[in-house]
């Protein structure tokens, strides 16, 4: 069975502090962007790309396709929203009306692992709802507004979630049409899914799969790069 992915790359990149947003950041002398993008089309089972993109940077994603994006897969740009859930959103919309299987997948994740991504189309298929997720491997504390710790929570019960998040499509555009309806806001897409009770199973990812988010872990995703 094939799948369709979504690559949401239409955020600020507050956090990382520079005048691009990251997905376009050059790492080992290639946009982020292409590094996530040639990890996904190792998969056989992704059949189109559809790539979520600020309006303002619709040009420079087609230019960065251009000149690295040779894929055997077809990418499709879109364009995003004010937070990830409307991009998510935007990019659902889409989607082909064939399409029953789909994977949300953050541009700023380079490191995703072939195996990873099918083991979630798998699930997703089977169950309606997958997330990629990673044991916590500190300790927890809840902390209080006074700034004294609350409660310390079993870190056997945590894990921290990541891209890709992967659904039948139609239940995760009934998410979406009833969390915009409803005026509910969520960090991830699986959260939304939970939110009506919605049964989401885990798919043990990879703490190389992190999220590219401030300066050092450009740095980090540098040093991954050198040494494959
Ligand atoms: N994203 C998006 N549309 C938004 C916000 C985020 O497509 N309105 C995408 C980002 O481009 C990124 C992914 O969602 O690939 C994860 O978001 P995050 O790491 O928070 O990226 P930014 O929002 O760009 O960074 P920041 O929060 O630091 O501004
Ligand atoms: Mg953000």
């Amino acid at each position: 069975m094939q799948a369709d992915i979504i690559v949401v790359a239409a955020g600020k990149g507050e956090r990382m502090g520079r005048e691009l947003p990251k997905p376009f950041l050059p790492v080992g002398g290639l946009p982020l962007l292409i590094h996530t993008l040639r990890a996904i089309t190792q998969s056989s089972l992704i059949a189109n790309i559809i790539l979520v993109a600020a309006p303002e940077r619709e040009a420079l994603c087609h230019d960065i396709l251009r000149a690295h994006g040779r894929f055997h897969v077809p990418v499709t740009v879109v364009h995003g929203g004010a937070e990830r859930q409307d991009s998510v959103r935007l990019g659902l919309a889409a989607l082909d009306t064939t399409s029953e299987i789909v994977a949300i997948h953050d541009a700023a994740r380079p490191f995703l692992d072939r195996e990873i991504l099918e083991r979630s189309i798998e699930t997703a298929a089977l169950h309606g709802a997958a997330l990629v997720a990673v044991p916590a491997r500190d300790t927890i504390k809840r902390v209080g507004e006074d700034g004294t710790v609350v409660e310390t929570i079993p870190r056997q019960q945590l894990w921290l979630a990541q891209t890709p998040q992967t659904f039948r499509v139609a239940l995760i555009r009934e998410a979406h049409a009833r969390a915009l309806a409803g005026g509910v806001v969520v960090t991830d897409d699986a959260a939304l899914l939970e939110h009506w009770g919605q049964v989401v199973k885990i798919v043990p990812g990879s703490y190389r799969n992190f999220k590219i988010t401030t300066p050092e872990d450009l740095l980090v995703a540098e040093a991954l790069l050198r040494i494959g």
